[in-house]
């Protein structure tokens, strides 16, 4: 069996913690897409994993570990994370593979991150300055890309690196007044990336393929999620890569045709890093009461999240987007506490009501919500176990989100722990 795990709102609704849950029956967990601006987290027993580039089956020793093509790259981040896994007893070696044909994220990529949003000033975006629009765009670009595949071949790089250094400095000194960078210094970096990783760099489709052939498990990792797709998310305000399920295949080469399970993961409520048109948002005591009891700060950059009710009409546009056909549903222990939960099921834009997301961030940010009220609830969730225990405002709550967004929802989280997850036939 092979499934898809994507996040169906802003990121962070706890891809990380599904991805670790089911590696347990996976043989393989492949990032197909983003880079280190991802932060999923996995938590077992009293340990706590945040994973960047790893896929996050990494905590399960027998999982092979895939970093696919659509993934760039930052190899300071990726070993820094095989060094901080192996501390913790975590060995990668022979069971990490990354894509030949994946981009490598450079010093000028992440300095051109921070230039770009320094001079948008109040028109930012709010990246995560990990370098990845830059490192995208010069993929898209193709002249001044550099791939995991230049590592083999390190003289035919360095004089690869003085051509696209030179060039960034003139772009760079004309458009920023940035002072130089040097070709020595990323050169040297990469020499030493190289030769840490060029054993584990392979063509990542063709190992999918064999695997396939075999029947092996594979579950996809995404990344971000989909309101943050490049195509159809809330652009510009969105990252730089297909962050719906609609990227797995240019990001791994395998098609969905392959896939039987399209898992979206959502929060009980919604959250958002970084700028950007956000309906439900509240900005107000009852955002901060989400925050301080989701503890939603960003696992990658540490920001506070901004906070609020969860939209069926967006994530019933991110279900039909991904051919999403089961969710999981974490944080609800979250929301227990409050006496109404509101959920945005249609927006009114302009005078009309409308249940079709607005692709246009403009648009979108004159949408006002039109809520469903249900009661909340007040036990503790955390220690339940089985579905048919949950207060029925949790099941009321979930059925009527199941009706909004048109899926069933099959797993339930109650806790960030690995074991707090409630499956529902
Ligand atoms: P990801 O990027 O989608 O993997 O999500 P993050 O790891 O960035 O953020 C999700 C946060 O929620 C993490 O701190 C998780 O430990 C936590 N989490 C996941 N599921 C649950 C849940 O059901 N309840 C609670 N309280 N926390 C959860
Ligand atoms: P995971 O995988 C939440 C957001 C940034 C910013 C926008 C563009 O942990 O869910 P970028 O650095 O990608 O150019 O930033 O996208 N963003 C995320 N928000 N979770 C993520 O990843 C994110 N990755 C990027 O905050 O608004
Ligand atoms: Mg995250």
């Amino acid at each position: 069996m092979n499934c898809c795990v994507v996040g169906l709102q802003w990121g962070d609704e706890g891809k990380g913690k599904v991805v670790d849950i089911l590696a347990e029956k996976s043989d393989l967990v492949v990032r197909y897409g983003g880079g280190a601006n991802a932060g999923h987290t996995v938590i077992i027993g009293d340990e706590r994993f945040a994973l960047h580039l790893m896929p996050s089956g990494a905590v399960r020793p027998g999982t092979v570990c895939v970093i696919a093509n659509g993934v760039v790259v930052d190899p300071e981040v990726l070993l820094e994370e095989i060094n901080g896994l192996a501390e913790r007893g975590i060995s990668l070696d022979g069971r990490l593979l990354i894509s030949e044909n994946a981009h490598v994220v450079l010093d000028y990529h992440k300095l051109e991150d921070r230039l770009r949003e320094e001079a948008l000033g109040k028109h930012k975006i709010g990246t995560t300055a990990r370098g990845i629009g830059p490192c995208y765009a010069d993929k898209v670009g193709r002249s001044y890309a550099v791939r995991m595949a230049d590592f083999r071949n390190l003289a035919a790089l360095r004089e690869k690196l003085d051509d696209i250094v030179a060039y960034k400095n003139k772009l760079f000194g004309a458009l920023y007044d940035a002072a130089p960078i040097n070709a020595a210094d990323i050169f040297e970096k990469c020499s030493r990336w190289s030769d840490a990783l060029s054993d584990s760099i392979v063509n990542t489709t063709e190992y999918l393929y064999s695997a396939l052939d075999v029947k092996k498990n594979i579950l996809f990792e995404g990344a971000q999620g989909a309101l943050l797709d490049l195509d159809h998310g809330t652009f510009p305000y969105v990252t730089s890569s297909n962050a719906s399920a609609l990227g797995l295949g240019p990001g791994c080469g395998v098609s969905g045709k392959w896939v039987d399970t399209f898992l979206g993961v959502v929060k009980a409520y919604t959250t958002r890093v970084g700028a950007g048109p956000f309906p439900t948002e509240q900005d107000n005591e009852i955002g901060q009461w989400i925050r301080d009891r989701g503890h939603e700060y960003g696992t990658t950059t540490g920001r506070p999240r901004r906070c609020g009710w969860f939209d069926a009409v967006a994530v019933g546009f991110t279900t039909r987007l991904g051919g999403i056909n089961q969710i999981a549903m974490m944080h609800l222990d979250t929301l227990a506490g409050l006496e109404e939960l509101k959920i945005c099921r249609a927006y009114r834009v302009d005078g009309k009501e409308t249940t079709f997301f607005p692709g246009d961030a403009e648009r979108l940010s004159r949408a006002e919500c039109v809520y469903e009220t249900v009661a909340g609830w007040t036990e503790d969730l955390s220690t339940i176990e089985h579905y048919a225990d949950l207060p029925d405002g949790v099941k009321n709550y979930v059925a009527t989100v199941e009706r909004l967004v048109g899926a069933p929802i099959t797993m339930l989280g109650v806790g960030p722990k690995r074991t707090q997850i409630i499956y529902r036939d």
